[in-house]
């Protein structure tokens, strides 16, 4: 035999032997969603741009975010259509300071409506960007308003009834940090893209020719099995100091993330979704509802040179390439900040919150949303206790995150008992798995009309949303 037909031949059995080892359709399916195939190995994770103040005060800012149509290479070679804030995909962060004013310009260049929320932010009701707001085609909205809350990792998107799960699944959203006093004097990592890093992470399907393949069925919606952070597959980071500071984001329409490090080291979580701990909490794996984001301070010291990876459960998500000679970093502090209770008066008004789910269709204490409708009157500056219960239904994540507008309020108890440290900061949005009760504390600053709701965005958009006023 010459030497091409052995090669030939050798060759012929390789692919017999592949085939009959993996079958068909799992080849078919490797070539056509990547793991390794057609995708460009590994990618410098993303940073998103800070968006430029085009006002000179220091005391105000404007800003300008336009929402428009745009294609994004996720893929090496292919186009994915997308949505994007002045860019293709995602929005710069907003990084806004304590007692600073804000004016907004809001451009919508879609060819359907929008809103914009501030997903976190103590606002009035008319600036809230939920769904009354909306914004028509070729229109713009300009929201204003004084920023008057602890420093804090918030978020933005769109918030149209029905069509919001759709908008932020091709990619409109973007994060807003807030500074104040005491993040400015913390020793603490904050040199933005060095060791200060945000994490908006997202599960996505990709279809052959690049474009994603959002799937939704009466049961509910098809999780991604590719993971995206900050718009970027198969994600690596350069790390060169010891300390890391990464501001997770859970930017996805319906999946439950379950992060922790491939070398199962501790790291700590010095901020919940409204601000930061009293003190850096310890922790192995840390969980992320839908909406939630947290902030963790990762040690990589005595790793020099060495690969550690963020997982998803048993999934890695992003390579940290840690260089050698690691930049050593100063000691952060024991003591983050001071949180009160949220001071209550002798008696407390009660609601309760009944979350019920049918596949990807949801009602909240029996009720499907109407716009039309206000579910609750609130006073203003009054706090509450709400009772959020989930009795159950049929779904893929074991619960509903529970998201209430124009306020951080308290967790009091899960199931009677006191919440994990991690949880006794500042929260918007509160994980309430099914069977579970869970009280929280509640004030509102601002009046106006507000939602809350299950922040899987497609039981939001199916129902699962109620709106109050407060006076
Ligand atoms: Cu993250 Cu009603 O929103
Ligand atoms: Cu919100
Ligand atoms: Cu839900």
């Amino acid at each position: 035999m010459s030497k091409n037909k052995k090669f030939t031949l050798i060759t012929m059995i390789a692919i017999l032997v592949i085939v009959i080892l993996f079958g068909f359709t799992q080849i078919y399916s490797l070539v056509t969603k990547g793991f390794g195939f057609g995708w460009k190995s590994l990618n410098p994770l993303e940073m998103p741009v800070i968006l430029e103040d085009k006002n000179n005060d220091p005391n105000i800012a404007d800003y300008e975010l336009i929402a428009k149509e745009g294609e994004t290479e996720f893929i090496e070679g292919l186009k994915t259509d997308t949505l994007g804030y002045n860019g293709s995909y995602l929005g710069p962060i907003l990084r806004i300071k304590r007692g600073e004013k804000v004016n907004i310009s809001v451009k919508n260049q879609l060819e359907v409506p929008t809103t914009l929320h501030w997903h976190g932010l103590l606002v009035d009701g008319e600036q809230d960007g939920g769904p009354l707001q909306g914004i028509e085609p070729k229109q713009s909205w300009n929201p204003s308003f004084i920023v008057n809350q602890p420093a804090a990792t918030l978020w933005y998107h769109p918030h149209f009834a029905g069509t919001t799960a759709n908008q932020v699944y091709f990619g409109l959203s973007g994060l807003i940090y807030i500074e104040d006093e005491i993040s400015n004097k913390l020793e603490l990592p904050k040199e933005y893209g060095v060791n200060d890093i945000p994490l908006i992470v997202q599960d996505r399907n990709f279809q052959k020719d690049g474009n994603f393949d959002y799937r939704t069925s009466m049961m509910g919606v098809v999780p991604g099995e590719v993971i995206i952070i900050n718009g970027t597959v198969n994600p690596y980071l350069e790390i060169s100091e010891e300390k890391i500071r990464l501001r997770v984001l859970n930017a996805s329409n319906s999946e439950y993330f379950k992060f922790s490090l491939s070398n199962n080291d501790s790291f700590q979580q010095i901020a919940s979704d409204g601000g930061f701990l009293e003190k850096p909490i310890s922790m192995n794996t840390i969980s992320l509802a839908p909406g939630e984001r947290a902030e963790i301070i990762v040690d990589f010291k005595g790793n020099d040179e060495k690969k550690i990876f963020l997982m998803n459960d048993n999934m890695k998500i992003l390579e940290f390439k840690i260089s050698e000679n690691l930049k050593s970093s100063i000691e952060i502090d024991k003591t983050l900040t001071t949180i009160e209770e949220i001071a209550i008066g002798d008696n407390p008004v009660q609601r309760e919150f009944v979350l019920e789910s049918m596949g990807i269709s949801g009602t909240i204490n029996g009720k499907y949303y109407n716009m039309e409708r206000i579910d609750e009157e609130v006073n203003i500056n009054e706090t509450e206790i709400w009772a959020i219960r989930n009795i159950g239904g049929m779904m893929q994540t074991g619960g509903h995150p529970f998201h209430i507008h124009g306020t951080q309020f308290q967790i009091i108890s899960r199931d009677g008992k006191k919440p994990p440290l991690g949880e006794r900061g500042f929260k918007d949005t509160v994980f309430v798995r099914v069977g579970e009760e869970v009280l929280v504390r509640v004030r509102f600053k601002y009046k106006g009309i507000y939602m809350y709701h299950c922040h899987i965005l497609e039981h939001e958009d199916n129902g699962m949303m109620g709106q109050f006023e407060v006076q």
